[in-house]
């Protein structure tokens, strides 16, 4: 059972996602069928390439968590799964997902509405790979839940794959905001550790031109916070690794020295 507060801004937030859809730029995620067919592994970052390619996903149940359009669990399924189920709580990017999975010929690629939290228990043990990519978890205030929640899902021996900004970028300043200066790029402006969430109403600028949006609330979480929630969960770090590229909100501190996305591999004990 959720709490009520948890599901105020999670309904908010479902509100504000679908909203952004309603918003998105012309043609937005209409290319996915034609890049689907045509290309190896598009949509993915790198360090996730590198990472599945190593994986036998040959006959193996494959999940998303917050998947959005679906892009990158059907580029996913590439490598072989029989099954692959993506969980999103925004019902209108949802229908793009099956109508882009329909249109490319996936037919073994369901597309699931629900807050993650809420997962059905038809889901537990089902999985054997379980995936969040950029910009996921940060749509959740307490990872200990959410981190129950992947751990119910995947099967003994599953594996979580976690492709994220790295939360030390909380700390600086971006281009347009008041405390950035392009002249000296190790200003720190903001604190690593913030209890409070953020609070935005500029709409989701990777599917929208700026708009005043409805409220739109995430959450930073350290490192240590995301580590521990998964050790508690009975699962096992077994690789985490740290880049120096930004994966979506600015190039302007690529290769200077901080470490700007992360990628964590952790399996559930037997
Ligand atoms: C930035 S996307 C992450 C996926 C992918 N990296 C992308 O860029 O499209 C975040 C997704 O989380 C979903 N989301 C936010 N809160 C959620 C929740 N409580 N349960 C399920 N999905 C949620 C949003 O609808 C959105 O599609």
């Amino acid at each position: 059972m959720v709490k009520e507060a948890v599901m105020d801004y999670i309904s908010a937030n479902k509100a504000a996602w679908e909203e952004a859809f309603d918003h998105r730029r012309p043609h937005w995620g209409d290319d996915v069928p034609a890049r689907l067919q045509q290309e190896h592994l598009p949509f993915l970052d790198p360090a996730i390439v590198a990472e599945v390619e190593q994986l036998d996903l040959k006959n193996k149940t494959i999940a998303q968590f917050c998947c959005n359009n679906g892009r990158e669990l059907l580029s996913l399924m590439q490598l072989g799964a029989t099954r692959g189920v993506g969980f999103d709580i925004a019902d209108n990017i949802l229908a793009q997902a099956r109508t882009n999975a329909a249109a490319a010929n996936i037919t073994n690629c369901e597309f699931v509405s629900t807050n993650i939290l809420e997962i059905p228990a038809a889901y537990h043990e089902q999985f054997d790979l379980i995936i969040f990519t950029i910009g996921a978890i940060t749509w959740f205030e307490d990872l200990k839940p959410l981190f129950a929640k992947v751990a119910d899902c995947l099967k003994p021996g599953g594996i979580l794959l976690l492709h994220d900004f790295h939360p030390l970028m909380n700390m600086l300043p971006l281009p347009g905001e008041a405390d950035f200066k392009a002249d000296d790029l190790s200003h720190i402006a903001y604190p690593y550790f913030k209890p409070d969430p953020f609070i935005e109403n500029d709409g989701i600028s990777y599917i929208a031109e700026p708009y005043k949006s409805k409220t739109l609330t995430s959450f930073a979480h350290p490192i240590s916070a995301i580590i521990n929630n998964i050790i508690v969960n009975g699962m096992q770090l077994t690789a985490f690794n740290e880049y120096d590229y930004d994966v979506g909100l600015t190039d302007v501190y690529d290769g200077k020295g901080y470490p700007l996305s992360f990628l964590l591999e952790a399996n559930k004990l037997i």
